[in-house]
């Protein structure tokens, strides 16, 4: 079986692997006359999409260029897999809802998206659901599993050098470790015999909880001591406005992934360099 893996240095990106997994130097997203050449050359079984304009207050200012890799970039894609008979997965995001329902979202609820990388992402999805019909589109949220990218690595650095830290504690998610989500994908989609209906999937580590919990959590398990305060999202000027209850309810997938703090467990027993300060 072939798979063309895209977005192989990102986060989520680094714990999928493949033969066929060449890097934005080697194949850019948005050069559509390389990818059309790329994918009709290859015919991959599968195409993963781990590609994304992903800084989230970034694409307030440039809005241009979140449209362009997560929506216009992912519609070529789309028509590129179906043209070849690729299956397509492609991640998507909590940040298409409002986060007004405190009792979440499952995979049909109507999307809503209040900041621009949240609308750039719900008009990759449309994009997908229009050129093609063989695809998997997940989504999930507040992702971890790159202290250099994710916010266990941000707050581990800034304790190093603070006493206190203000966490926001109205904005609740479901933490989701990268490698459970790949894990996931591998299992329910890709080694699959019985391929699972297409359409879109909500995939989290199970429980929700603040940015705040986070990070508690994340000081209690590194057993280090350290000043937290609860502030309020509006007390933390940032571009993009963020959705306040962003729960994926999955509804599809019969088994849900293991509690978000027992992955963080796993993710914090690694040998990193910024972990070293306690393991
Ligand atoms: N991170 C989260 O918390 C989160 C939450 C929900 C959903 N998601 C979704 O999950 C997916 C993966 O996110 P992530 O956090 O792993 O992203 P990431 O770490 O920001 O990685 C993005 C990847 O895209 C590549 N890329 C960027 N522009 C490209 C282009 N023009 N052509 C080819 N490749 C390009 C990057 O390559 P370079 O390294 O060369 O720049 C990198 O490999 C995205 O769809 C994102 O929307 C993420």
């Amino acid at each position: 079986m072939k798979t063309l893996l895209l977005g192989k240095s990102g986060l989520l990106g680094s714990y999928f692997s493949s033969r066929y997994s060449p890097s934005r130097e080697e194949l850019d997203m948005c050069n559509y006359e390389a990818l059309e050449e790329y994918i009709s050359k290859l015919k991959p079984d599968f195409v993963i999409n781990c590609t994304g304009y992903t800084a989230v207050d970034d694409a307030e200012i440039s809005g241009a260029d979140a449209f362009k890799l997560n929506a216009e970039a992912v519609g070529k894609l789309a028509s590129f897999c179906e043209k070849n008979g690729s299956i397509l997965i492609h991640f998507s995001t909590d940040y298409v809802f409002d986060g007004e329902d405190e009792n979440g979202y499952t995979e049909d609820a109507v999307p809503s998206p209040i900041n621009i990388y949240g609308k750039s992402k719900l008009d990759g999805e449309k994009l997908v659901e229009d050129n093609m019909d063989r695809y998997y589109i997940i989504r999930t949220s507040w992702m971890f599993g790159n202290p250099e990218k994710d916010f266990v690595g941000t707050v581990l650095k800034l304790a190093e050098t603070r006493d206190e830290l203000n966490i926001v504690a109205d904005q609740i998610g479901s933490p989701t470790f990268a490698k459970d989500l790949a894990a996931a994908v591998k299992k329910n989609f890709i080694k699959r015999s019985d391929l699972p209906p297409f359409g879109i999937y909500h995939i989290t580590n199970s429980g929700a909880c603040s940015w705040y919990d986070f990070a508690s959590e994340i000081f209690k398990q590194c057993g280090l001591e350290i000043k937290l305060n609860k502030v309020s999202s509006n007390a933390i000027s940032r571009p993009a406005m963020r959705p306040k209850y962003s729960i994926l309810r999955n509804t599809k997938l019969e088994k849900n992934l293991r509690p978000w703090d027992k992955a963080l467990k796993k993710y914090l027993s690694r040998k990193l360099p910024v972990f070293s300060v306690f393991n």
